[in-house]
C-alpha cells in the first residue's frame, strides 16, 4: 500500500490570524536559542503586524486539511539590522519538524516570494546560518559572507523573474 501525498494549503497569514498564538510558539523553540530578545510575545507583536494581504510586511502560512499550522515564511524590512542597507527579506522559513523533507519548504518560499514580486519587489534578500546550498538550489546566489549573531552567515539574492 502506498502513502498519500501530502497535502497543505497556502494562504496568507491575513486569512489565519488565529494561527499566530500556534506561530508565534514554534518559531520560538526553533529560534529562541539563537536570538533569546525575540520572546513569543515580541514574535507574537511581528506576527500581527504582517497580517497584510496587499502591503509588505506580509507572512503566508501553510495548513493541513484539517486546518493545522505546517509552516510559514515572511518577506519583512530589516532582518539583518545590522545591513539596513537590504531590504526586503525572505525571512522565518519554517516547517514543522514532523512535516519536512515533502517539499513544504520550497513550496513557502515559492509563495512568499510570488507575492514580493506581485507587489513590485526587484530583489528579495536572504540570510542563512547552516541552509546555504538548500536556498541555492532553489535559485538563490551568493552575495557576501558576514559575521552574524556569533556565526558566519552567507547573504543571499534572488532577482524578480524577467
Ligand atoms: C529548512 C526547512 C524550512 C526546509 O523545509 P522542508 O519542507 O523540509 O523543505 P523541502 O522539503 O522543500 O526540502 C528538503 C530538502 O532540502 C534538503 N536540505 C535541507 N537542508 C539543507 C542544506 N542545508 N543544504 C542543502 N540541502 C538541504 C533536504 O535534504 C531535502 O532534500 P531532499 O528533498 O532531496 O530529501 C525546514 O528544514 C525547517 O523548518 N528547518 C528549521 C528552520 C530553518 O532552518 N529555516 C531556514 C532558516 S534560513
Amino acid at each position: 500500500m502506498t502513502s498519500a501525498p501530502p497535502s497543505w494549503r497556502i494562504q496568507a497569514l491575513a486569512k489565519r490570524p488565529d494561527l499566530i498564538p500556534a506561530l508565534a510558539e514554534a518559531l520560538w523553540e526553533c529560534w529562541g536559542a539563537v536570538f533569546p530578545e525575540k520572546t513569543v510575545a515580541v514574535r507574537t507583536a511581528g506576527l500581527h503586524a504582517r497580517t497584510n494581504p496587499d502591503r509588505l510586511p506580509t507572512t503566508v502560512v501553510a495548513t493541513a486539511t484539517d486546518g493545522a499550522l505546517l509552516g510559514t515564511a515572511s518577506i519583512l524590512f530589516d532582518d539583518m539590522e545590522t545591513r539596513p542597507d537590504l531590504n526586503p527579506w525572505l525571512a522565518t522559513v519554517f516547517v514543522m519538524p514532523g512535516q519536512r523533507g515533502h517539499g513544504l519548504g520550497a513550496a513557502l518560499c515559492a509563495a512568499a516570494e510570488a507575492e514580493a514580486w506581485r507587489l513590485g519587489v526587484p530583489r528579495l534578500h536572504l540570510y542563512t546560518f547552516d541552509k546555504r546550498g538548500y536556498y541555492a538550489a532553489l535559485g538563490w546566489r551568493d552575495l557576501e559572507t558576514v559575521d552574524y549573531a556569533g556565526q558566519p552567515t552567507a547573504i543571499m539574492v534572488k532577482d524578480r523573474p524577467v
